[in-house]
């Protein structure tokens, strides 16, 4: 296994932008960079330094962060490719621990590196006795993704021996780590919920029959594993693996990018993508359809995630980068088919699930917006179908991302363009003024109120 420089390097410097201050006249060249594919960029490094002007773009809606050899995706074609390959031809001929070491490593592995890299993940899945002491001070109704945050920030007290980033193999051994804990810190949350005894990870076990087994089985009976649930869940975490520069992995990435220890940054990824805008999405699409209830509710639901005076927007619906279907969602769509048949479910969530994306679909508000079913319109469905309750949904989308997070977080830590992620911001608060004695203040009653001073000055 290598832990080679990155080749993201290949991005060349061509050609040129001009920028004009219209105030001044002054013009400046700002050198424009492409990637192996994609998007043109704007290289402006140097433009502060050399202008003194700052850009502004909220939410990086138009900004590249970093370079990457990851993962690529073009949002208007519907592509998405892992090093290369096509997440369509992972899902149908790979399999997770291929895919993790693709994207850990560049390169699928021949048969003895993903014997000795499977073997490897294998020795790492038990925890600490110590750790699993950390769960008895949740309260048994904690939200699952809150003790993911917690016990996977607190590996960084227990592997003293990995947190030297600055030595390859320790960087190795905290990622072989991580991915292979995170199951067996998943299903001990799930337990933990349910007032059972943790599960030991059996490593004549492959990682997803492991995910099952840690997560279905009892001590007091026998569990048998269904290979067809086997072969989704092995689909579900291939497809959650990484989505490159999405909350999550830039918050792994910045929180790494201070020199953090990659237990702190992993636990700062888990955060991130417990929002409901991101990986929180597919335990909120549930949520969503229970309250649509029937068929005939559709119409108003699909009219309100349009009013602007309401909150309410179909979840699992949009991407900031897709503007088309999300390759993802059409493989999870044809695996929650083959699920449900297999547990001969007759769902009438799926029913309803179809039902809006087909009337969403057909919406002029959805069609002008480009707003196409996401990869988690039908994770939920299949989870919920396997036994998975909806708060255990996003726990299973961040152990299928650990390996996406940990790639990038090698990936930046070679970087020799990497600097510690620091963006500047347009100052909107008070110019200077003097401070003025408390007594002296004086305070409308409206001042004083929580309300108003939360409302977001
Ligand atoms: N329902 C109704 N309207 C929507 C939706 C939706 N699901 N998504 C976007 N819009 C509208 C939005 O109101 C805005 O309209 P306008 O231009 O008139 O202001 C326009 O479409 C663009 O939306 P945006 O919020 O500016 O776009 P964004 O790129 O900042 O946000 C998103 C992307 C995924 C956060 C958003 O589409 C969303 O909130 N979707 C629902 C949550 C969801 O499914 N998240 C999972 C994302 S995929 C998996 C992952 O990354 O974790």
């Amino acid at each position: 296994m290598s832990d080679k420089q990155n080749p993201a390097d290949q991005a060349n410097t061509t050609d040129s932008f001009t920028l004009t201050d219209n105030s001044t006249g002054e013009s400046w060249r700002l050198p424009s960079r492409v990637g192996a594919m994609g998007n043109r960029l704007i290289d402006i490094k140097a433009l502060y330094g050399e202008t003194g002007v700052l850009t502004y773009d909220p939410g990086f809606t138009s900004t590249a962060s970093c370079k990457s050899s990851i993962t690529f995706i073009n949002g208007v074609e519907g592509v998405l490719l892992h090093r290369g390959y096509s997440i369509d031809e992972l899902a149908a001929k790979s399999d997770f621990m291929e895919t993790c070491y693709l994207l850990l490593y560049g390169e699928l592995p021949t048969p003895e590196q993903k014997a000795s890299f499977d073997a490897d993940i294998r020795n790492h899945t038990l925890i600490h006795e110590q750790l699993a002491r950390f769960y008895s001070g949740f309260m048994r109704s904690a939200h699952p993704m809150a003790i993911m945050v917690g016990v996977v920030g607190a590996l960084s007290a227990f592997y003293h021996d990995s947190i030297d980033i600055t030595d390859i193999e320790q960087r190795r051994l905290a990622a072989h780590r991580l991915i292979a804990k995170m199951p067996t810190i998943g299903a001990c949350a799930f337990k933990y919920s349910l007032g059972l005894p943790f599960p030991t990870p059996r490593n004549e076990l492959s990682y997803s029959e492991n995910v099952l087994q840690m997560m279905f089985s009892n001590p007091a009976e026998d569990y048998k594993l269904n290979p067809v649930l086997v072969k989704a869940i092995d689909k579900i975490l291939i497809l959650h693996a990484d989505h490159e520069q999405n909350a999550s992995t830039s918050t792994v990435r910045l929180a790494g990018s201070s020199g953090a220890n990659p237990y702190a940054c992993i636990a700062s990824g888990i955060a991130s993508l417990w929002g409901p805008a991101h990986g929180g999405a597919n335990e909120a699409v549930l949520k969503m359809l229970d309250e649509i209830g029937s068929a005939d509710q559709i119409d108003k639901y699909v009219k309100k995630a349009q009013d602007k005076n309401d909150k309410f927007r179909l979840m699992g619906f949009g991407h900031r980068v897709y503007k088309n279907y999300d390759p993802r969602a059409t493989v999870m769509r044809n695996t929650c088919h083959e699920v449900l048949k297999v547990l001969g479910i007759n769902n009438p969530q799926l029913e309803l699930a179809m039902k809006l994306e087909e009337m969403a679909l057909k919406d002029a508000y959805f069609i002008d917006k480009k707003l196409y079913p996401n990869v988690d319109f039908y994770s939920g469905i299949i989870l919920k179908a396997m036994g998975f309750p909806t708060s255990m949904f996003t726990v299973m989308f961040a152990i299928g991302r650990t390996v996406g997070w940990i790639s990038h977080w090698k990936e930046m830590l070679v970087d020799d363009e990497q600097k510690i992620g620091r963006p500047r911001q347009l100052y909107m608060g008070e110019t200077k003024r003097r401070y003025v004695p408390i007594d002296k203040r004086g305070h409308t009653e409206k001042k004083t109120s929580w309300s108003w001073l939360w409302k977001g000055k």
